[in-house]
């Protein structure tokens, strides 16, 4: 298959939408990453997007809406919690798992009767959304185990060969996937840290948001996920990657005497006598999302084996960040 790679412009939105509506799978951008967009009601096109990603069968889609229409067409027993997160942070990178509807079929939500729902900012993949009318199931558009793509052309370097079509709309501007927070049971339980911090959404709905098994330390074998994702491999690059918890001077002794490579913030660069991949400011969590999937592509590019991170702070964003960085390294972390 050839596959083109295009920036949005009323004919290649176009050309998007015709694709979409036959069932076949389009890259577009969303503010948080790379999507790979397919129509959520065609089973076809959500096997589609699986053979595209090589993703597990057992692992969900997200389904990305553009107005409160579709939300109703696609979740039920919608609980007043959703409406306030909803009015909150959509459009926006928030995504709420609600049960779903008879339009939404099992192929989207791998057989759960739940189905998670974003209503995205990106102005390009709203317009598609209602120029199409369709709900569109749109999983990162990495292949399965890589990092999310937060640029076009590691999207088509991806997927090339695999889809159509790639819309060029830039560098994402936050560099994580959207939070997800489930409200399908009887308190609201964070799946995936992201931008929207669950102190955020505590503020809005006047409640505690509890944080899921999985997110800060590794389930065991046998222990079941609320949420697939959260045990399966991910973000990993080649390089074997190790989280340091530990003070400068520690950190750099450490990654020197073993001549490592450092994925280290920006501030110390200059200061590491080895190798070095920034990912961020050491005080500003939101830099450190927006860079992250991109430096841990780099340290493939350079061909680093052995890769020492400096630990991030947990707080808000900081906690996606840690989440992401924490699969990457295998959940290994040394405290110095
Ligand atoms: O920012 C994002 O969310 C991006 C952009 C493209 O919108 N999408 C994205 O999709 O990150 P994906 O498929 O890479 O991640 C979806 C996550 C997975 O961890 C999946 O297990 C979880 O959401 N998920 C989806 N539906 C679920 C459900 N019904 N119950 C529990 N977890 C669900
Ligand atoms: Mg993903």
């Amino acid at each position: 298959m050839d596959t083109k790679l295009l920036k949005p412009t009323q004919e290649s939105i176009q050309l998007a939408c015709d694709i979409l509506r036959k069932g076949e799978v389009v890259a577009i951008p969303t503010e948080t990453v790379y999507g790979l967009f397919g129509d959520a009601t065609n089973p076809d096109a959500c096997a589609n997007i699986f053979k595209a990603k090589e993703r597990p069968r057992d692992n969900p889609f997200i389904v990305h809406i553009s107005d409160y229409e579709m939300l109703g067409d696609v979740a039920k027993d919608i609980p007043e919690d959703a409406i306030k997160l909803a009015e909150a942070f959509w459009p926006g990178p928030l995504t709420i798992i609600l049960n779903k509807t008879d339009k939404i079929p099992y192929a989207a939500t791998a057989g759960l009767e739940t189905v998670g729902i974003r209503m995205p900012s990106n102005p390009v993949v709203l317009e598609i959304i209602s120029k199409t009318r369709l709900p569109l199931a749109g999983p990162s558009a990495n292949r399965s185990g890589r990092p999310s793509p937060t640029d076009a052309q590691t999207v088509y370097n991806d997927m090339t060969g695999r889809i159509p079509l790639v819309l060029d709309g830039g560098e994402c501007n936050i560099g994580v996937e959207s939070t997800v927070v489930s409200l399908a049971g009887p308190q609201p339980i964070l799946f995936r840290p992201g931008f929207i911090t669950k102190a955020q959404m505590e503020d809005v709905l006047h409640k505690e948001v509890l944080l899921s098994k999985g997110i800060t330390e590794e389930l065991a074998k046998d222990e079941k996920a609320l949420s697939p994702g959260l045990k399966h491999k991910h973000y990993a690059p080649k390089a074997e990657v190790i989280i340091i918890n530990a003070e400068f001077e520690k950190y750099k002794q450490l990654v020197e005497s073993e001549n490592a490579t450092a994925l280290c913030f920006d501030e110390y660069v200059d200061r590491l006598n080895v190798k070095s991949v920034s990912y961020g400011k050491e005080s500003d969590s939101a830099t450190q999302a927006v860079k992250l999937f991109h430096a841990l592509r780099q340290l493939d590019e350079i061909g680093a084996g052995k890769v020492y991170a400096m630990m991030p702070s947990t707080e808000g964003v900081g906690l996606a960040v840690y989440n992401r960085l924490l699969r990457a390294a295998a959940f290994r972390v040394v405290n110095l």
